[in-house]
């Protein structure tokens, strides 16, 4: 007995003694610390300040008017309907739950958009908008024949960059966004989008345009459906926020659809995140628009094959939400209140923040706050102002004067005001 303790001791010395020797040689060594998310870190700063008066006004996530997240009435209703139904877990296809592509490319083309009617589209189900990206980002590089340049405006949502370069593509810009007027840069866009080599691809933002809140009029759309038509560019739209920008589904489809009427054959990122507060939940899709049925199915069994080795196919649960409150009239026409209350509550928000700007006298135009749409808002905030905002008024924000809307209510809008006019005038 003794002897086997004993043995059994000198065991554990070697092994340990091996573990340490292991630890000298770390495989990690060389990996270097990487600087934190420029949003997420805006948010870990926000929750370590004690002021009872602080704003996150960092994340695009909805709240409500007490500043609490949101959860869609017809979200729970949709999740009542599923759970009664005590459905199977079963892993889905490849590409995601048919209904819900079908639901999904509906409702960005519209139900009775020849695209559909002739079968020449493609639509899989995807990790959120995000995922979306990546798999069509992937799928160029892959499948692209022409140059592999990515077109972004400038500025773009953050992750846009390492999206399409993790997926080996090349980043380019073009002009958007005019600082001195806090609007759309018309001009320098035309004029750099009318250089850009041919069959490049141009990411367009569908609507509701982030960072900077600012979309081009439809009369300016057609002129850039134009001049991308005339360089033959591969029109990549990225659709996040259906309905949330003016509170109308088809109203915030417009340019998706009127490029398709022009004859583009785009590709369509989707997310659910934002129009059904579906964050977490993960659901959005991915269509790639092709010459005929046949190319589709081409096309189809090739992004099969991409999604596979990635995540072999994609989790169920929001998928049936989404799903369920499309196809379902009831849900359907409450999601389509629910968005519009959202759309509204954020209008309302800009029109309060001017309001509350002017009456503490700021004489500056505020009136881009108004003008912009969608969940952010460019303020025109310098880096400077910013810092101040966040350190005397523990209102946070990224470094660029973005500020989400969802994140001010009628108890802090005024407060807002206050110190955004402390730090402009
Ligand atoms: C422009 C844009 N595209 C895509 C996304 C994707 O978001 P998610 O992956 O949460 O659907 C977002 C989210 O903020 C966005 O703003």
């Amino acid at each position: 007995m003794e002897c086997l303790v004993e043995i059994k001791r000198s065991e554990v010395m070697t092994f340990s003694h091996l573990t340490c020797s292991s630890q000298l040689l770390s495989w990690w060594g060389g990996v270097q610390m990487g600087p934190p998310d420029p949003i997420l870190g805006v948010t870990e700063a926000f929750k370590r300040d004690t002021n009872p008066k602080k704003m996150n006004l960092g994340v695009g996530a909805y709240r409500d008017d007490q500043g609490k997240p949101f959860v869609l009435s017809c979200v729970r209703k949709a999740e009542a309907m599923i759970a009664a139904k005590q459905l199977d877990k079963e892993y889905l296809p490849i590409g995601g739950l048919g209904e819900f592509t079908k639901a999904c490319a509906q409702l960005a083309f519209g139900g009775d958009n020849e695209v559909l009617k002739s079968g020449r589209s493609i639509t899989v189900q995807t990790i959120s908008g995000t995922g979306s990206l990546r798999i069509g980002a992937n799928f160029l590089s892959r499948f692209h024949g022409g140059p592999h340049d990515v077109y972004l405006p400038k500025p773009s949502w953050g992750n846009h960059t390492p999206i399409f370069r993790d997926a080996g593509m090349q980043l380019k810009a073009y002009r958007y966004y005019d600082p001195s007027t806090c609007g759309f840069d018309f001009k320098g866009a035309l004029e750099d989008i009318s250089k850009i080599p041919e069959k490049s691809v141009i990411l367009l933002h569908a609507c509701a345009h982030n960072p900077t809140g600012v979309d081009p009029r439809p009369e300016q759309w057609k002129e850039i459906a134009d001049i991308v038509k005339k360089r033959n560019l591969l029109v990549f739209f990225d659709m996040a926020y259906q309905g949330f920008a003016s509170g109308d589904i088809d109203r915030d489809a417009w340019a998706v659809r009127y490029f398709i009427e022009q004859g583009h054959n785009i590709v369509l990122s989707q997310s659910f995140a934002k129009n059904m507060g579906l964050y977490g939940e993960r659901v959005g899709g991915f269509t790639i628009v092709c010459n005929d049925g046949d190319e589709a199915k081409r096309v189809e069994s090739q992004l099969k094959i991409l999604i596979r080795p990635i995540y072999s196919n994609p989790p169920m649960n929001g998928a049936r939400i989404a799903t369920t409150i499309l196809n379902t009239a009831d849900l359907r026409s409450l999601w389509l209140e629910e968005v519009h209350g959202m759309a509204n509550r954020i209008i309302k928000m800009r029109e309060q923040l001017v309001a509350g700007l002017k009456k503490e006298g700021s004489s500056q135009n505020w009136q881009h706050v108004i003008d912009q749409i969608g969940m952010f808002c460019f303020t025109g905030l310098k880096p400077e102002q910013v810092e101040r905002l966040t350190k005397e008024f523990s209102v946070y924000m990224t470094k660029d004067g973005r500020i989400s809307m969802a994140g001010v209510s009628s108890g802090n809008v005024g407060y807002l005001a206050q110190a955004i006019h402390a730090v402009t005038k």
